[in-house]
């Protein structure tokens, strides 16, 4: 699907005989349109007397061919009440335009025309600009849009809907921009869903490797290389090694660079968990859902997905991604309970629980992320069920030893509507990680499940700023709508955003 942005208005685009297979208005409660169409500002008017469309935010007409306005199809949407000082200019608040973009996005998805022009026109949200206001529309319609269709043998049928027009009558600069961003982040989340939905046979480590290669492929301010287990064995990382002890697929390690700017320019480090299928290992799950395991490498996805995204906006900014691949499985060679190994900074773990494998393989990733003298490193992992239990599908958990960092991550999270919410890292919760028999036990107990696996790896991030990510919750949905969700690709991307300036 193409979105484009073009400066006009509904008159225009209507004497121009453009017809339109499908017009969509924004109408507030009192029936204002922010078109100067006279015969669409009288039907609106109309109908909101009628009282059966009320301008409610989201809510929803389609009508087909109106008398004199040369479109096959008009779809009215409610942005709700006028929050303006004045009666003479107009507002919304960003939830109903959110709410409002979804309606849009619904009907897109199963409307039989072939291209839409959306009028945004002049239309003011909250502290929103029309830039914030494209990219929302854009990533939420390319969204509503995904299918995961790759396993199914039948044949798939494409989208009627080609081509998505953004209009607006005043300078359409912002627009564009806005267009650019949501393009390119709805291609990284849709990287980022492909691979977690992918099934846990198909991928692999090994095909999380290939497909960072392909990522680099041809592209000059990318390089990619993969770290093989002998090479991880080499540098010590007997933590990362301990999780793929138990499984017949290799781990890897994937490091890619992006070099946006200047060669002195510290890198921002993102690290992603990347456990292509967790069984628990020898502290085996139980069977129920345990198919949901496959989406255990979303951190790593994310991760991919926002080097996809930073490679079509060019952003002038070094950023390494790691990610670290690897399958928890409990053949003969498995590690046991109790094992106790030794991680890349010297730290010996004793591993009362082989189901607690992220904070192993993310310890001896963090550990070689040391060597790039980072501005910031940001850990992205789906690691613990009980950052599930605390916050749900709609929050990310945010750790961080740097408040500047929290705080640009937590805006970065409001301002996509991605969010996080900051938890404690305090000293408090390090007691519980304490083993009888090596420097730390790689479980805390049952209380604060979450806080205790970030404090974990806390012990190997003292020497940079670090924050982690807990997706648990947020990164796929189960249910009628399992999937992933391409979340927290969003979040990054606007951090890495922010971070230019
Ligand atoms: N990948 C899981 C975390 C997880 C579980 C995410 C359920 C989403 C839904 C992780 O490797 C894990 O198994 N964590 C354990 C840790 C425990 C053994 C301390 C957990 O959360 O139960
Ligand atoms: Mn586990
Ligand atoms: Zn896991």
């Amino acid at each position: 699907m193409k979105f484009i942005a073009k400066n006009t208005d509904f008159s225009k685009q209507q004497n121009a005989k453009l017809q339109d297979a499908l017009s969509i208005v924004y109408v507030y409660q009192d029936s204002h349109c922010h078109t100067n169409h006279p015969a669409l500002n009288k039907l609106c008017t109309n109908i909101i007397a009628l009282g059966d469309f009320t301008g409610d935010a989201g809510q929803s007409l389609l009508l087909s061919s109106p008398h004199d306005l040369h479109s096959q199809r008009l779809l009215l949407v409610g942005l709700g009440g006028n929050i303006s000082d004045t009666k003479q200019t107009y507002a919304c608040t960003e939830a109903a335009f959110i709410k409002a973009t979804q309606s849009i996005a619904s009907h897109l998805k199963n409307t039989q025309a072939a291209s839409a022009c959306i009028y945004l026109n002049d239309i003011t949200v909250d502290t929103r600009d029309q830039l914030w206001q494209a990219q929302k529309l854009t990533e939420t319609i390319a969204h509503s849009n995904y299918r995961f269709e790759q396993m199914k043998s039948g044949k798939t049928k494409s989208h009627r809907l080609k081509k998505v027009t953004l209009i607006s009558r005043k300078d359409i600069h912002m627009i564009s921009e806005g267009l650019k961003v949501g393009t390119a982040v709805a291609d990284g989340m849709r990287l980022c869903r492909d691979l977690g939905n992918l099934p846990g046979n198909v991928c692999t480590p090994s095909y999380l490797a290939r497909t960072a290669k392909q990522l680099a492929r041809g592209e000059k301010k990318l390089q990619c290389k993969i770290l093989e287990e002998k090479d991880m064995k080499a540098l010590g990382m007997g933590s990362l090694l301990s999780v793929s002890a138990g499984s017949d697929e290799p781990a890897k390690l994937i490091q890619l660079e992006y070099k946006g700017g200047k060669k002195t320019q510290p890198p921002i480090v993102l690290v992603g968990k990347g456990v292509t299928f967790d069984t628990g290992g020898i502290s085996l799950k139980p069977g129920a859902g345990m198919d949901e395991m496959k989406f255990d490498m979303c951190g790593a996805a994310s991760v991919l997905g926002t080097m996809q995204t930073l490679l079509s906006l060019e952003l002038p900014i070094n950023v390494i991604a790691l990610v670290a691949a690897s399958e928890n499985m409990p053949n003969g060679s498995a590690t046991k309970p109790g094992d106790i190994v030794t991680s890349m900074a010297g730290t010996t773990i004793e591993i009362l629980n082989t189901d607690a494998e992220g904070r192993l393989v993310l310890c001896d990733a963090l550990t070689y992320a040391e060597r790039f003298n980072p501005r910031a490193v940001i850990d992205i992992a789906t690691l613990t069920g009980a950052c599930v239990i605390a916050l749900g599908k709609h929050a990310s958990g945010l750790y961080s030893n740097n408040n500047d960092l929290a705080e640009a991550l937590l805006r970065a999270g409001t301002h996509t509507g991605d969010r996080a919410w900051q938890m404690p890292l305090w000293d408090d919760y390090q007691m519980q990680l304490k083993s009888n028999f090596a420097d730390l036990a790689n479980i805390g107990g049952r209380e604060a499940g979450s806080v205790t696996a970030a404090c974990f790896l806390s012990n190997f991030t003292k020497k940079y700023h670090w924050a982690h990510l807990d997706i648990a919750g947020t990164a796929w949905l189960s249910g009628a709508q399992k999937g992933a969700t391409g979340r927290p690709v969003p979040l990054l991307t606007q951090y890495l955003i922010n971070a230019v300036q």
